[in-house]
């Protein structure tokens, strides 16, 4: 008996070292993000499988566990009942004989369409592309073709179905990203891909037979690259008229270059799309650089649209942005809304409420005039600003923010008034020698007579909301000493703060 309290003892101290080993380091390597998701290790790209089940929203993504760069698809897997405290959990879908487990989408089969419930769980069926490398390698153009995989136990284990593929590839190159949604006026499955420059709408009754409904966007928007990673969805303003919202990342020639994410308002009768503005209207979702292959969560509480997006740029530099041992990471968890803008409906995000429980007690900066320069803070590496600027009473050609460290490295944001934009300036923002395409100016367009801003900063990556979310600039930057001063700034006169607030951010990693 003494032998075993001893030995439990002993086991317990090893066991204690160990957890004390892990959390020391755990997620701190040097540009870790502190405050967003990102995989413990190996290569991750687009989120995936966005699903809202039994209290939890999943979060699959693209995933290579063995490497840092991109390489054979799988579908990492996490957890989380507050879209903010992530719980990594084991990879769900691994490639096979079809191919490599490319980008897709889950949903809730509440009605048990598919046949797949055999207790009571509902099933949770992933759509996905299947990406043969044989066929690739072969220089086949029928390479790419769709296939489902089910659960019954709230997304731990995965049955990949025998019939599979569900839709077979007729000659399209590209030819992917399927992000299934039930139609409830139709009482069908609509299946949007991303094929080429254009979008196909595909509906089915069960999720395995699959009929092409219409094609939209071969003239409309823009066509800089390929389209990628469609979301479509309905979305009520205040004023109550609800919209659909077509969303298609664009893998190049997005408005600030390289990858990005334009979308499309109009109306949807269960088989085609109908954009409400000119096919030559373009509206971006982000004007950062670091915000590709976004999309919504299935099945969110309230009817909320929930969006997250891979923090990186495929198109410019992703595989090579410095990090050491996993890379990339997702943006915050945004909401978006639909308001009603001078030219149609547009749409509006911020980050989701939850957020504000990572808030450290803030600091307060109250109404002040601001001539050149004055630092808000030196402390803070993982922080929120929420400043808000009267542009009417201020003479200044230009006013924003700096973030900086020692070195003499910074990061702007600032509104220029004459050329009426906001901008991100992060070409002296530290190690920017992995891609001459990084070291940039990223700017929008902004009239509005007030310049309210919310940005969330973590040691690489900063995004900005300006005005309640209606314009969006995501961006990442390598300081090679972390920033940990903000200072606001003026150019050519005065500005007027009507007040500010400065938090601390907690880290979500334990
Ligand atoms: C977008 C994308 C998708 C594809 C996946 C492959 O980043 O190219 O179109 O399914 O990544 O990893």
């Amino acid at each position: 008996m003494r032998k075993i309290l001893v030995n439990i003892l002993f086991l317990s101290i090893i066991f204690t070292n160990i957890v004390i080993a892990q959390t020391k380091d755990y997620y701190q390597e040097k540009y870790r993000p502190q405050f967003h998701f990102t995989p413990e290790k190996g290569w991750m790209n687009d989120p995936n499988g966005l699903v809202y089940y039994a209290g939890e929203y999943h979060l699959f993504y693209q995933h290579y566990p063995d490497k840092t760069v991109w390489g054979p698809m799988h579908w990492g897997h996490a957890v989380s009942k507050d879209l903010i405290h992530w719980e990594l959990l084991p990879i769900a879908l691994f490639p096979d004989s079809l191919g490599y487990i490319f980008s897709g989408s889950i949903v809730v089969d509440e009605k048990n369409t598919s046949g797949f419930q055999t207790g009571k769980e509902k099933p949770l069926v992933a759509i996905f592309t299947y990406h043969d490398m044989e066929k690739e390698k072969a220089g086949r153009t029928d390479r790419e073709s769709q296939g489902i995989a089910y659960s019954l136990d709230k997304g731990r284990t995965w049955t990949k179905y025998k019939g599979n593929p569900v839709i077979p590839n007729k000659g399209d190159v590209d030819f992917r990203d399927p992000k299934v949604f039930w139609h409830e006026l139709s009482q069908r499955w609509v299946m949007p891909l991303a094929v080429g420059q254009h979008l196909e709408l595909f509906t089915s009754p069960n999720l395995k037979d699959w009929t092409f409904a219409s094609s939209f966007g071969e003239n409309d928007g823009s066509h800089g690259g390929v389209w990628e990673c469609p979301d479509f969805f309905p979305i009520k303003a205040s004023d109550g008229t609800e919209k659909w919202i077509l969303i298609q990342n664009i893998g190049r020639g997005a408005v600030n270059g390289g990858s990005g994410t334009q979308y499309f308002v109009g109306h949807f009768d269960g088989k085609t799309f109908k954009n409400d503005n000119p096919p030559s209207t373009t509206l971006w979702l982000d004007y950062g650089a670091d915000n590709y292959a976004g999309v919504t969560w299935f099945n969110a509480p309230n009817q909320d649209r929930i969006y997250i997006g891979w923090m990186s740029n495929w198109d410019d530099y992703a595989q090579s942005t410095p990090s050491s041992t996993w890379r990339s990471g997702m943006t915050v968890p945004r909401k978006l809304t639909l308001y009603k803008s001078a030219e149609g409906y547009k749409l509006a995000q911020s980050p989701v409420n939850q957020i504000n429980t990572l808030r450290n007690s803030g600091k307060m900066i109250g109404k002040i005039e601001i001539n050149s320069e004055l630092e808000i803070d030196s402390q803070h590496i993982y922080k929120e600003l929420i400043i808000d600027f009267d542009l009417e009473k201020s003479d200044a050609t230009e006013i924003g923010f700096v973030l900086k460290n020692a070195k003499n490295e910074q990061l702007v944001f600032g509104y220029d008034k004459i050329k009426k934009e906001v901008f991100i300036d992060r070409t002296r923002s530290g190690i920017s020698t992995f891609s001459e395409k990084f070291s940039k100016i990223h700017s929008a367009p902004m009239t509005a007579k007030n310049l309210k801003i919310r940005a969330l900063i973590d040691n690489a990556s900063i995004e900005v909301f300006v005005n309640d979310g209606k314009i969006a600039l995501t961006d990442l930057f390598f300081p090679t000493e972390y920033f940990n001063k903000t200072t606001l700034y003026t150019k050519n006169g005065k500005a007027v703060l009507r007040s500010g607030m400065i938090y601390g951010l907690k880290r979500i990693w334990k």
